[in-house]
């Protein structure tokens, strides 16, 4: 088994530590406020003495500027940084130069499971940087989640991981209001749970609701055809959300950020194609 350092116990280095344990890898750990590290060293880890104290460093912090804080001026000569911080794909190819100029490496991640969800089947992390670096680490790391690699350039893995989450944040805010909306009539969110669910599901198929897909299609190919269900005809519809939620005496931003955005679509001469036109706005600032 393996020996491996995670820096950061919050709760995804507390639980990436605890798995590794379980798995029977030899885990040190290191955190800044040392107490953290208290229940882990219980359950057989050993306490590091720098964050640097190890060959193989599991970073999992608020943001990158947490491990230059954290690592200072160690030197990294032959280490290899796996870092599953969130930040900026720019910030995390600095990070790459950073690592490297101190003698390491560093391959970029992005965990897709909340800690709960760590060491569990289907949870699985984008990873980018040197392929056979990652390779060698790929016993120790495969205990956290399936191994996603996507390539050399090392802001790639949180580019996948900032989109996955662009959809899981908005998609799930959307639920949040249409949850508000329906309650300002009596309708529980119990009672419209089994129609928010059949939407995610139809969503992601590949039935007439499977717009990821048919997005995807069209995005590709560059038409959005629009003689069923026109953009216009949608940002009209949307205005008359962002109305009827008003009228419930419900928040309003991200409902009327999407307004305005089906509407500078359609401003701009295309509101007789479909939906998918927008992209073609989000592309242009
Ligand atoms: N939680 C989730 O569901 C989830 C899921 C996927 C990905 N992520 C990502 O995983 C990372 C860790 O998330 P988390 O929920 O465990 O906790 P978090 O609140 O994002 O980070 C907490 C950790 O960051 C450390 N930290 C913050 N500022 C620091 C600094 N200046 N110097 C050194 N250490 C610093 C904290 O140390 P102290 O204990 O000393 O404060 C603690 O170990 C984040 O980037 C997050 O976006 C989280």
């Amino acid at each position: 088994m393996s020996q491996v350092t995670i820096v950061g116990l919050g709760p995804m280095g507390s639980k990436m530590a605890e798995t590794l344990l379980a798995a029977g890898h030899e885990v040190t750990v290191w955190n800044r406020t040392a107490s953290k590290a208290e229940p882990l060293v219980s359950r057989g880890a050993r306490r590091a003495v720098t964050a640097a104290d190890g060959d193989l460093l599991v970073v999992s912090q608020i943001s990158y500027q947490a491990m230059y804080d954290s690592l200072g001026d160690a030197r990294l000569d032959g280490k290899v940084v796996v870092n599953l911080s969130s930040d900026t794909p720019e910030r995390l190819r600095e990070a790459a130069r950073w690592v490297a100029e101190r003698g390491g490496t560093l391959i970029t991640a992005g965990i897709m499971v909340p800690p709960p969800g760590i060491g569990q089947p289907g949870a699985y992390t984008f990873y980018s940087g040197p392929k056979d670096v990652l390779d060698r680490h790929t016993e120790t790391l495969k205990a956290l989640s399936e191994i996603t690699y996507v390539g050399t350039d090392q802001g790639l893995a949180m580019m996948y991981y900032q989109s996955q989450l662009l959809i899981f944040w908005s998609s799930l805010t959307s639920h949040m209001h249409a949850m508000a909306f329906m309650r300002t009539a009596g309708v529980s969110p119990a009672e419209f749970l089994p129609f928010a669910r059949s939407l995610f599901t139809q969503l992601g198929g590949a039935g007439p609701m499977g717009y990821a897909k048919i997005l995807a299609e069209e995005f590709e190919a560059g038409v959005h055809p629009g003689e069923l269900n026109s953009l216009h005809m949608q940002a009209v519809g949307m205005g008359h959300v962002v109305e009827a939620l008003t009228e419930a005496g419900v928040e309003t931003t991200v409902p009327r950020a999407l307004k305005a955005l089906f509407e500078r679509a359609d401003a701009e001469g295309r509101g007789h194609e479909g939906l998918g036109t927008v992209i073609e706005s989000i592309g242009k600032p």
